[in-house]
């Protein structure tokens, strides 16, 4: 077997293979064009049709289109009323801002400790976590693995909770047959670059209340009574209300027109990344030192958002692997470094790694490889065969 990049080897790509990567066409540039010309470039008519759009798909009516997943976590955790002394229940294993807009809130998030199957956390140690300051559940569905919502729901029932989805990789998700907003209080989708679709910037508050959704719409631009651009429609000019102090959380018409357009494509999308993360199991399979984590259903059926590998074998070290695939023109990810280890929440409630057991080990061994509606049968055989290099190299195994 060749040597490896990283000792001066041939990379196994000429081109680098850039980890999340967009799939944007030329539909999708002209959809954002007409719009620039249109006049109408914020908030507007196609931000409208996005929101009616994305209601459709998931099959629940309330939806606000924001400039991210994270104004709509916030925005929930707002209109559930949280604050001060109250506690919200969520993963380690998540993205910073999951647990960020507790914090803002001026409330404390409580982590709980993860699954090693599919990295969602262990729904069965939730209630080991609940006191009289619990109020609220931030469920994360992990890569586009559904978390189990029959015993989240005998949660949140018996312990009258708000039950928020953050469903920023769950966009095809569904339990049962329904997308993941069906379920819980408030969903708070993602369409950040890397999605499965992407606004290059944006988010989707689904609220299931229809006063909270009425009141999270008028908070989520400025807290006046009436949308912007509706002031100077021809609809005739209306002086506009604040009724409350609230957020610049508002989509543009420009994103909207590229969310549109990308969420026409979203089954096509997801049917390649279906066939991507079967492929790679399939070849994965052959290879003891990594272990990918768990796909596979009965009530669930996975987004496919990432595709998270577990480096078994600890003689070789997860920061060595993708640096060495780095070099070997492969980009990939960590998805994630625990939160309970993060400087910030681990100093604060004093957290020790041995209460996060799982999630401890986990967060050293895992890396996400590229997966997405761009990727080729060509990249993932790449992926495959560098890592099989990079593992020969460090252990001089021969497959
Ligand atoms: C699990 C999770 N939650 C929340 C977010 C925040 O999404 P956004 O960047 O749209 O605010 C992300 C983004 O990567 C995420 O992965």
């Amino acid at each position: 077997m060749d040597k490896i990049a990283l000792e001066g080897g041939k990379p196994q790509r000429e081109d680098f293979l850039v980890f999340g990567k967009p799939r944007i066409e030329e539909d999708e540039i002209e959809e954002v064009v007409k719009t620039l010309r249109s006049g109408w470039i914020s908030t507007g008519p196609r931000v409208k049709e996005f929101e009616e759009r994305f209601s459709e798909y998931v099959g629940i009516k309330n939806c606000i289109a924001l400039n991210s997943c994270t104004a709509g976590l916030f925005l929930a955790l707002f209109l559930a009323g949280i604050k001060g002394k109250d506690e919200v229940i969520t993963t380690t294993l998540t993205f910073a801002s999951s647990a960020n807009v507790i914090e803002h809130c001026g409330a404390k998030p409580v982590f709980v400790d993860i699954k090693e199957s599919d990295l969602n956390f262990d729904e069965d140690l939730i209630e080991s976590k609940i006191n009289e300051n619990t109020k609220a559940i931030i469920s994360v569905h992990m890569a586009g693995n559904s978390c189990n919502i029959e015993k989240i729901s005998t949660i949140v029932k018996k312990y009258n909770l708000i039950w928020i989805n953050d469903t920023a990789h769950a966009i095809e998700t569904e339990w049962d047959g329904k997308k993941i907003s069906h379920y819980g209080d408030f969903s708070s989708y993602s369409f950040y670059a890397t999605k499965n679709i992407t606004t290059a910037e944006g988010g989707m508050l689904v609220v299931k209340d229809d006063n909270l959704y009425a009141r999270g719409r008028i908070l989520s631009l400025h807290g006046i009574s009436r949308d912007a651009w509706k002031r100077y429609s021809s609809e005739g000019f209306k002086h506009y209300e604040v009724v409350e102090p609230g957020f610049k959380y508002n989509m543009t018409d420009i994103q909207a027109a590229l969310g549109i357009k990308q969420l026409e494509k979203i089954e096509k999308y997801w049917k390649i990344r279906n066939e991507i993360a079967n492929m790679y199991i399939k070849k994965f399979s052959e290879v003891e030192e990594v272990e990918p984590i768990e796909y596979s259903f009965d009530r669930r059926r996975p987004s496919y958002h990432l595709f998270i590998l577990k480096l078994i074998d600890n003689s070789i070290s997860r920061d060595f692997m993708m640096d060495a695939l780095k070099h070997e023109n492969i980009g990939t990810g960590i998805h994630y470094l625990p939160l309970h280890m993060q400087r910030y929440y681990k100093e604060k409630y004093s957290l020790k790694e041995d209460n996060f057991p799982i999630a401890t080990k986990i967060g050293k061994q895992i890396f996400s490889v590229p997966i997405g509606a761009n990727i080729t049968e060509k990249d993932v055989n790449d992926v495959v065969c560098a890592i099989k290099k990079i593992i020969y190299f460090a252990k001089k195994k021969v497959f």
